[in-house]
């Protein structure tokens, strides 16, 4: 067969581990400065429903304890709390007060109670158990008492919830004053990154009608990489070795898709073709992609602050890029004037850039090009801009999230010039439906159109062989 990954040299590296926790622990400090000098507890001494179910019951004693703990925790002590102090501390003021209420709870019942309240007090609340559980990789909170999750590309409704909107803002206040920002009536949106590297937004009422809205893409430790991609159906092994001459020849790509389509992912995993001697920087409004080659320079665009000052656009962040002798540079998304700077470093010398664009398919993804470009203001007439991104962009990889929730490449397109006014274009490989199963599940096989690359030529130049059978359509099983 044909010799994929034949550039790369030894196992591939494996992607940066980066464990900052979630819940920051800070050492040292004395478990006696963490209570208040002597006050009383609130008693108010309920006799517990003892029909209601467990959860229910361990949910309300969780409210309760949690607004007693407040009022016996000295919060200014806190922060420099060591994390065994917190907890025990936080273990004995519960002991307490649920034996002043006369509640008996199990061993395990009791440990995850602590568990929840430590995470109240020091972390993240409700969302703390979604953060830490891997299987997850969105959150999607609508108000304060819905929240869905996304697990296998499958978004289902979870148990947890907030008590209440009140609750729920206190926790996004919590995350958006970490990082300086704050989130109100007045400013009511907000981007921010988890101290894990998780993508945050938030949108409180009033322009959320009904709650504060949530979203939060988990930050995914290990990367899918080219071998998970084509194991989970999401492209064949023609197209990763297509991609892999695309990528080492230093061809332009741009990954196109919707949202959560897996751009990121995409651009992540090609990004493994780049040879380890090259200088990649890259750009992005929250940092996502883990790059396993040795010189990457990573940069992050700022908002502004409160007073509207201090911001960071990308575009700033790609001419800059341009003074820092870069070989490629990559951007996370294209998505407004920093597209006239991105075509331009494409077009001069800095070939074998790569950028994501939210489009649904390869045509989309020019004519969002195009726009961009005239939203920018740059005026230039209509020829001249196809002109430019014609001659700029070599490749388009399509990436959709299909309707059973799966993943997939569904098309890899090449730009071949121009043909009078308009771009002209080749679809190299699709992922071709055929049906679906009972249970909803797509079926359906990756298939080259028959074209043979424009860029063959080129790969075989640089040492990237690829057999022409490679191009040859496949039948239907
Ligand atoms: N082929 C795949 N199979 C399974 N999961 C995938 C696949 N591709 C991506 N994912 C997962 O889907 C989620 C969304 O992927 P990703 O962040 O790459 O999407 P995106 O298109 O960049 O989203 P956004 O538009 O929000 O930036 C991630 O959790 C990722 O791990
Ligand atoms: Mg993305």
């Amino acid at each position: 067969m044909f010799s994929r990954y034949k550039k790369s040299e030894g196992a591939p590296a494996t992607a940066p581990k980066t464990s900052a926790p979630a819940v920051a622990t800070a050492p040292t400090a004395q478990i006696t400065s963490l209570r208040k000098p002597a006050q009383a507890a609130p008693a108010s001494a309920h006799p517990v429903d003892k029909e209601r179910k467990r959860k229910e019951r361990i949910g309300e004693i969780k409210i309760e304890l949690h607004r007693a703990l407040l009022d016996n925790l000295n919060l200014a002590a806190l922060d420099t709390a060591a994390e065994a102090d917190l907890r025990a501390e936080i273990s004995s003021i519960a002991g307490e007060l649920l034996q002043e209420k006369g509640i008996v709870l199990n061993r395990e019942d009791r440990a995850q109670l602590t568990q929840e309240l430590y995470d109240e007090v020091k972390g993240l609340g409700p969302l703390e158990t979604l953060l830490k559980d891997d299987t997850i990789s969105d959150i999607l909170v609508n108000g304060p008492h819905q929240i869905f999750i996304e697990r296998n590309g499958k978004l289902v409704v979870s148990d947890v919830t907030f008590k209440d909107e009140k609750h729920l803002m206190r926790i996004i206040d919590k995350i958006v004053s970490a990082v300086g920002r704050r989130v109100d009536e007045s400013n009511p949106y907000v981007d921010a990154r988890l101290a894990d590297g998780s993508r945050f937004n938030a949108m409180v009422p009033p322009i959320a009608i009904d709650g504060s809205l949530v979203s939060i893409r988990k930050f995914k430790k290990d990367k899918l990489g080219i071998d998970d991609l084509v194991r989970f159906g999401a492209f064949s092994e023609e197209m990763a070795a297509y991609l892999q001459a695309a990528v080492a020849t230093r061809l332009n790509i741009i990954v196109s898709g919707g949202t959560g389509s897996g751009k990121t992912t995409t651009l992540n995993a090609l990004s493994s073709f780049i040879d380890n001697a090259e200088r990649i920087l890259t750009i992005e409004d929250t940092a996502e992609l883990q790059l396993q080659q040795l010189h990457v320079g990573r940069m992050e665009t700022r908002p502004p602050n409160v007073e509207g000052k201090g911001e960071v656009t990308p575009r700033d962040c790609i001419k800059n890029a341009l003074r820092m002798r870069p070989d490629r540079i990559i951007v996370g998304e294209t998505r407004g004037e920093e597209v006239i700077d991105m075509l331009q470093a494409m077009n001069t010398g800095h070939d074998g850039s790569m950028t994501t664009i939210h489009a649904n398919n390869s045509r989309d993804a020019i004519s969002r090009l195009e726009n961009m470009v005239a939203m920018a203001g740059l005026e230039m007439p209509l020829k001249a801009v196809r002109n430019q991104i014609a001659s700029a962009v070599n490749v388009i990889v399509q990436a959709s999230r299909l309707q059973d929730g799966s993943r997939r490449m569904t098309s890899i397109t090449e730009i071949t010039g121009m043909e009078g006014e308009v771009i002209s274009m080749q679809e190299v490989f699709r992922f071709q439906r055929v049906g679906l199963t009972s249970d909803n599940k797509i079926i359906g096989h990756f298939t080259a159109t028959g074209v043979r690359s424009n860029f063959s030529e080129r790969f075989r130049l640089w040492g990237f062989d690829l057999p022409a059978s490679i191009y040859e359509p496949v039948a239907a099983e």
